[in-house]
């Protein structure tokens, strides 16, 4: 039993579109790419199947198994978690930030730019400020205003408009969300 049996027979294993765009769109070199919060793998898989040669899947809790050596686990919070520098060409993080505390994501979008090669791609979603957990305050949960998103990314190209998501879920939760692709400049 797992607190994302739910999420995760939600989901399935298929990708996000928003994440199949953003890689057939941007993401060129297929080396090595980094899913942070991996959860049941279903991105890692995509990634492989799309041409990474390996993926380095991290989450707290990782669910699923594989024993191929193009992907490497790591069990291990993302507050901790520090990727080699220049050590890869795209970075995944798809619903995760939504998990961590405001003062805990500019050190991760630092970690991810340290570890991206020149010309690597990030994509990400992280929560509005309309989103109900904002709005209700729920352990203070991170999230961006679009001005914020702005100045957050300066050091960044911003590959695409950010795109904004809202929309009610089943249990009428209201989702605010921010889709990004980021790109390190050459
Ligand atoms: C909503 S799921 C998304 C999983 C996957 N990215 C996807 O798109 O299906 C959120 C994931 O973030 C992980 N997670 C939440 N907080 C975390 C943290 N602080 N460090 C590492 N993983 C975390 C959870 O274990 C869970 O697998």
């Amino acid at each position: 039993m797992s607190k994302w049996d739910q999420y995760d027979s939600s989901v399935g294993d298929d990708p996000h579109p928003f994440v199949v765009g953003a890689v057939e769109r941007y993401a060129t070199a297929r080396d090595t790419a980094l899913d942070l919060g991996a959860g049941n793998l279903r991105h890692t898989t995509f990634l492989l199947k799309n041409g990474f040669k390996k993926v380095i899947a991290v989450d707290e809790e990782i669910r699923g198994q594989s024993n191929k050596s193009s992907i490497e686990i790591v069990t291990m919070r993302l507050q901790e978690f520090v990727p080699g520098q220049q050590s890869c060409s795209f970075v995944l993080c798809w619903a995760t930030l939504f998990f961590l505390a405001q003062s805990e994501v500019p050190a991760i979008f630092d970690r991810v730019y340290a570890a991206l090669k020149p010309g690597g791609i990030f994509v990400c979603n992280v929560l509005g400020e309309k989103d109900d957990w904002v709005v209700g305050r729920v352990r203070g949960r991170h999230y961006a205003t679009a001005v914020e998103l702005e100045n957050y990314n300066k050091r960044w190209v911003q590959l695409a408009h950010p795109r904004e998501d809202r929309h009610y879920d089943k249990n009428k939760k209201s989702w605010h969300v921010w889709e990004l692709v980021l790109g390190r400049s050459y």
